[in-house]
């Protein structure tokens, strides 16, 4: 050995660099050519590795969202690796950014703040990762794919519901965490429904404000000062999220105004659920977690290994910088009356579960 030529020496090093180099990361890896930079390729001789960056885990859907894209992702033989950043933007893009070094082959973002998560992508793509937007939109970036509901749609369920039942009288508007796009979208949809009975005079909107990064104790005490402004005189509450429901509806029950005051949500959450059949929520928008978590696992797996998934956007969103290839799914409408039929039919919670806290004489016959 000691005796080896140099060049030789030299030659044995090089092929050294060279496997380890071939080797790294999680995958054999090759680069193709995608939109926006040069994009690694999985061709299907290593594991398929996943980074899944959530912003957080505290409402009951983010967990169903991971534990079914994990599922998903497995059958399909690729692994996940998920970061939680508790609704820290630098957090995230850390962890993010650590995910990439981890050598990932492509990353799934759940934004904590649209505007700042772009940076994710940018980092992603120069290392020549895909990233795919999960239920919420990246901005000022190019995303690869954008998956999600039909947003604007949910807040228009929301606002037209409300509308319904109340078509005279006052309303609340309470918004979600202006950091996430979704939050502007949910906004939109619901003024989509409620501007024509505003501009009638039917409606009145007596307060408007966002919970701030989503928090139900934020929702509690915005609820409680739109409620102390305007002397309990108050008909209606657009309110855009189950979680911030939960915080809405404890202002109103201070006041003994729960279950009188029209109360909107979203996400199907269990407590939710319960508090529609028991009368204090008016309705909820069932988004099928499910459908999303499976198809954006199958579709990442897809774009990891190079393939052509244009025919698995249904449209394009514009993002402020370009229009991303976007799947978005159907909303549905939940009230007391439905709920048998869609989140009961479709398995998301059980039916012992939601009318756990009705008396059995009151419930609607088991299907
Ligand atoms: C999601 C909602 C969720 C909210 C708070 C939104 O972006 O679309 O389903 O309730 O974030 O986490």
């Amino acid at each position: 050995m000691l005796k080896m030529k140099k060049s030789a020496l030299i030659s044995a090093v090089c092929a050294v660099f060279i496997f380890v180099m071939a080797t790294a990361g999680c995958s054999n890896l090759k680069l193709k050519k995608g939109w926006g930079s040069d994009k690694k390729v999985n061709d299907g001789r290593g594991k398929i590795v996943i980074g899944l960056c959530m912003d957080t885990l505290q409402e009951e859907r983010w967990q169903k969202d991971r534990d079914l894209f994990i599922e998903r992702a497995k059958e399909l033989g690729a692994e996940v690796r998920v970061t939680e950043a508790a609704g820290d933007d630098e957090l995230q893009n850390k962890q993010a950014d650590n995910l990439i070094s981890q050598g990932v082959d492509i990353l799934v973002v759940v934004p904590h703040n649209g505007v700042t998560a772009a940076k994710i992508v940018d980092k992603a793509h120069r290392d020549g990762i895909k990233v795919v937007a999960y239920d919420r939109l990246i901005n000022n970036s190019r995303p690869d794919l954008y998956i999600s509901f039909d947003n604007e749609k949910v807040g228009y369920i929301q606002g037209s519901y409300l509308l319904k039942h109340k078509p005279v009288g006052n309303y609340v508007l309470i918004g979600g965490a202006p950091t996430d796009f979704n939050a502007k979208l949910f906004r939109d949809g619901q003024m989509r429904a409620l501007q024509p009975a505003i501009d009638k005079g039917d409606i009145k909107i007596v307060f408007d404000d966002w919970a701030e990064d989503w928090k139900a104790s934020n929702a509690r005490r915005l609820v409680d000062n739109a409620l102390t402004i305007n002397n309990d005189n108050v008909d209606a509450i657009v309110v855009s999220n189950d979680g911030t429901a939960g915080g809405a509806i404890q202002a109103l029950k201070s006041r003994k105004l729960d279950g009188i005051v029209l109360v909107s949500g979203q996400d199907a959450d269990l407590v939710a659920c319960q508090r529609v059949v028991e009368g204090t929520q008016t309705m909820t928008v069932y988004k099928p977690i499910r459908k999303l978590a499976r198809t954006a696992a199958e579709i990442t797996v897809a774009l990891a290994k190079g393939e052509d998934i244009s025919d698995r956007a249904n449209q394009t969103v514009n993002n402020g910088t370009a229009d991303i290839p976007s799947l978005l799914i159907e909303p549905v409408q939940v009230d007391k009356a439905n709920m048998m039929d869609t989140v009961i039919a479709d398995g998301f919670h059980t039916y012992d579960e939601i009318y756990r806290n009705v008396p059995e004489d009151k419930r609607p016959p088991k299907k």
